[in-house]
């Protein structure tokens, strides 16, 4: 008989948390007991027969075998210690610990060879970078990529709850500014009827925070300190669902007809012929492709599109790789 797991859920009502208890419902074999951790307002509203709610506070903190934080980057800061003092496995969503040098950070099909040790503290990547991860592999993998150039086209659930009810409300009333997406600018606009083209905060030499994010997380996935890219990140008034148009240069001549083929038969990549978008890739847990073609001027680069879903495959569904890769025992030192 296969050994049951007790589960922590950090974070009440997150979009990516509700994903993530789909799933762990499919897999109720190995799941003996599901804790959800949630705000004061949250416990109120989460109340349930099939698990049990706490209120997110160290005195409620109890021992779990995992821990799946998807409460944000303070709310992890603040408690992941404690819950793997107590004997658990974090699973973490947030962006706090992921360049860290001891955090794992681990893109689904694509860097699963790095070495897993249980009791350590697992970091799920950005949802744009584990997209564009997870489809550049099979293509550096024959060519040996050197400079990724990337526009984004993301969703408002990107933003978690509060920012897809504001995206919601803008809709409903087109006078209303959520504020929700331009965090620290002067000037609010709306994401209804707009596209706004910044994501996270302004740095100094006019990147964000965001692009920064997808920059250094995709060289540590690749263990490439020196893979060079100019990433642009763009909020579309879309309630789900992320889309890249990416443009890569490799060391070698591409073969279009092989790279194509590759692609196809890689295992979560589904190509489409005419062209993919956000709302094919939204409830699936592949990556959709298209549009892929040769730079007309330089033979070692390659364009395409791709989509998928932000809150699945960006999130809980890499989320849940990660605890199956650990409960098979697959990887463990
Ligand atoms: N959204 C995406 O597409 C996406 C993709 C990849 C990674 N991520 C990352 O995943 C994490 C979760 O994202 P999300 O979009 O699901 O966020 P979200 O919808 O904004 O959810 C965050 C949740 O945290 C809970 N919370 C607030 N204070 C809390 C406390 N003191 N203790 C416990 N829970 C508390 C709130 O729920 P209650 O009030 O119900 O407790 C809130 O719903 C973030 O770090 C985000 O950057 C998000």
């Amino acid at each position: 008989m296969s050994k049951k797991y007790d589960v922590a859920l950090v974070g009440g009502r997150s979009l990516v948390l509700q994903h993530i208890l789909k799933l762990l419902k499919k897999r109720s074999s190995v799941i003996e007991r599901i804790t959800i951790y949630a705000s004061k307002d949250g416990v109120e509203s989460l109340k349930s027969d099939e698990y049990q709610v706490k209120e997110m506070k160290f005195e409620n903190i109890a021992s779990h075998d995992f821990a799946f934080f998807s409460g944000g980057d303070l709310i992890s800061l603040k408690y992941a210690a404690r819950f793997m003092e107590l004997g658990a496995t974090v699973i973490d969503n947030s962006s706090i610990f992921r360049l860290n040098q001891e955090s794992k950070l681990i893109a689904m099909h694509v860097n699963d060879e790095d070495r897993f040790e249980k009791g350590e503290l697992y970091c799920n990547p950005n949802c744009v970078t584990i997209m564009v991860a997870r489809v550049l592999k099979p293509l550096h993998d024959l060519f040996k990529m050197e400079k990724v150039i990337v526009a984004t086209y993301q969703a408002a659930s990107g933003m978690g709850k509060k920012a897809l009810d504001g995206f919601l409300k803008e809709q409903a009333s087109p006078d209303f500014i959520s504020g929700f997406f331009l965090d620290d600018c002067v000037k609010k606009r709306p994401l209804f009827n707009n596209i706004l083209p910044l994501i996270g905060t302004l740095e100094n030499d006019g990147y964000t925070s965001e692009e920064y994010k997808i920059r250094h997380e995709l060289k540590k996935i690749f263990h490439d300190p020196e893979l060079e890219s100019s990433i642009t990140a763009v909020r579309v008034p879309l309630t789900n669902g992320h889309s890249s148009v990416i443009h890569v240069t490799f060391e070698r001549e591409v073969d279009v007809t092989k790279a194509l083929e590759t692609l196809k038969n890689s295992e979560g990549i589904k190509y489409q012929e005419e062209y993919c978008c956000p709302l094919d890739a939204t409830g699936s847990e592949d990556v959709f492709v298209s549009r892929f073609r040769r730079d007309l001027d330089c033979p070692y680069a390659l364009t395409f599109f791709v989509s998928s879903d932000n809150l699945l495959v960006g999130a809980a569904s890499n989320a849940l790789y990660l605890f199956d890769l650990l409960v098979q025992g697959e990887n463990i030192k």
